[in-house]
């Protein structure tokens, strides 16, 4: 037996003195600088400005550290003042941080009470993330067209909503806004629930109103790789607070989000077995910082894209992007349509060579998940578990939707002869000035210029 400084006296709880009164062990903060040297080093930060941070700091009292978890953190949240600004920002009355677009979008169906049974429309053009986040909750995506706005078409969801239709997920692609009135007068015909995806459009607008405030819920990517965001992270807006309440239960099982964190539920449906999508407060603070620059960048952005198209001509045969809000577009992809495959090729061939950053869609028939047809997980039915989970699922009695790569044949005919072009905002007039030359240029030597028109007034036939 190893030698304790056993006391022998009284037990404390009959009155006698503690046995333990103090430890040596000194307290020290558990987050400390080391793990801000690290971000010094990940930010790319030079070894002399390393070592002037690091003098800096590694005396510095942390106290009891950092407290990067938003919830029971004796600070103000960061992650708190994110959905704050992003619910003003959107205008929308609430807003959930989670760590991704995925999970924001897997949140909301959840949510929505998407599952076992249910059919979700989704575009036939969109981060796969969208149809796969369906999977996730169990249910069924059904894949719809896009037309000449690269985004869903609302006539082919009517004639793809079923028996089995529980939502429908427009999604607001490269910054430029889905037809939504169309989409919300469907969902109000057959009760369905729409949920935006706007992980490529944060701040994009139709008639006014902010993306991802028009459907019952918004779900938004705030990734490094998006237009607005770093890191990894995501936001759910809702004004349906029973919806929000959900969303805060799948993304937080623990329950941490609750005001009485382990009491009896408060409604129907408020408690479920959920995951753990909460964001932490670094990516908070870092995303924060993101979102107080939205309003500026969409400024600087819109600009960009407007100055250029005034300088275009349009051309026969050449069908602009149809953007349905050019006040609310975004602009940070510039688009438009050749007749066929072989132009768009041409064309784009003829635009690098001039110096602009041109490529078609489906530009050397790479795997690009954007393109359902190589989604091979749903067009397959792939599953996590051997039994084939939610493909088989005993509560979708019917026939499963005819997955093929070429079921829908609109949609790759269009991103076949689509060319974009990427607008970064900094863009000076006079830089798109030349930019429109440069494609004025090309598309002159291809096609006949249209007198008398502007670049929007171009609409494709029916
Ligand atoms: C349209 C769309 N939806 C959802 C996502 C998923 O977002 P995240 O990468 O943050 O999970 C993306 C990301 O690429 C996207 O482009």
């Amino acid at each position: 037996m190893p030698k304790t400084d056993e006391v022998q006296s009284e037990l404390a709880i009959n009155g006698g003195p503690p046995a333990l009164t103090s430890l040596e062990a000194p307290s020290q903060p558990k987050v400390g600088t080391e793990e801000f040297m690290e971000l010094a080093e990940l930010w790319g930060f030079s070894e002399e400005a390393i070592q002037e941070i690091y003098e800096t700091i590694k005396d510095e009292d942390l106290g009891g550290g950092p407290h990067l978890t938003r919830y029971y953190n004796p600070r103000p949240s960061k992650v708190d003042a994110l959905e704050r600004e992003a619910a003003e920002f959107l205008g929308s009355k609430y807003v959930l941080a989670v760590h991704s677009g995925t999970s924001a979008l897997e949140t909301a169906y959840v949510a929505a009470g998407i599952g076992p049974g249910c059919e979700v429309i989704v575009p036939a053009y969109t981060f796969f993330a969208t149809a796969a986040a369906v999977v996730s909750a169990k249910a069924i995506p059904v894949i719809a067209e896009i037309d000449e706005s690269l985004t869903i078409d609302p006539r082919d969801v009517a004639a793809k909503i079923g028996p089995k239709t529980k939502a429908i997920v427009p999604v607001h692609m490269i910054g430029t806004v889905c037809d939504m009135d169309p989409i919300m007068k469907l969902a109000d015909k057959h009760n369905l629930i729409v949920v935006e995806d706007v992980a490529q459009a944060c701040g994009a607008q139709y008639h006014g109103q902010r993306c991802g405030t028009i459907g019952h819920l918004g779900c938004f990517s705030i990734s490094t790789y998006k237009y607005i965001g770093a890191g990894e992270a995501g936001l759910v807006a809702t004004d349906d607070e029973k919806l929000y309440i959900r969303a805060q239960n799948h993304h937080d099982t623990a329950a941490c989000w609750r005001p009485d964190r382990y009491a009896q539920e408060r409604m129907p449906g408020e408690l479920f077995c959920g995951t753990n999508y909460r964001m932490s407060e670094l990516e908070g603070a870092v995303n924060l910082a993101q979102f107080r620059k939205a309003p500026a960048r969409l400024v600087r952005q819109r600009q960009v894209y407007k100055n250029l198209v005034s300088y275009l001509r349009p051309h026969q045969d050449i069908i602009p992007q149809q953007v349905r809000d050019l006040d609310g577009h975004v602009g940070y992809t510039f688009v438009f349509f050749a007749p066929a495959a072989a132009q768009a090729t041409r064309l784009a061939e003829a635009l690098q060579a001039e110096g602009v950053g041109a490529n078609v869609f489906t530009a050397g028939g790479a795997r690009d998940w954007h393109i359902y047809k190589y989604w091979e997980h749903i067009l397959e039915q792939k599953s996590a578990t051997e039994e084939g989970c939610p493909w088989t699922c005993p509560f979708y009695d019917q026939a499963l939707p005819p997955y093929a790569e070429d079921m829908c044949p609109r949609t790759l005919e269009l991103l076949s002869r689509g060319i974009r072009i990427s607008l970064s905002e900094w863009l000076t007039e006079n830089d798109c000035r030349q930019l429109a030359g440069a494609i004025n240029k090309v598309l002159d030597a291809f096609h006949e210029p249209i007198a008398g028109a502007s670049w929007h007034d171009i609409r494709p036939s029916e």
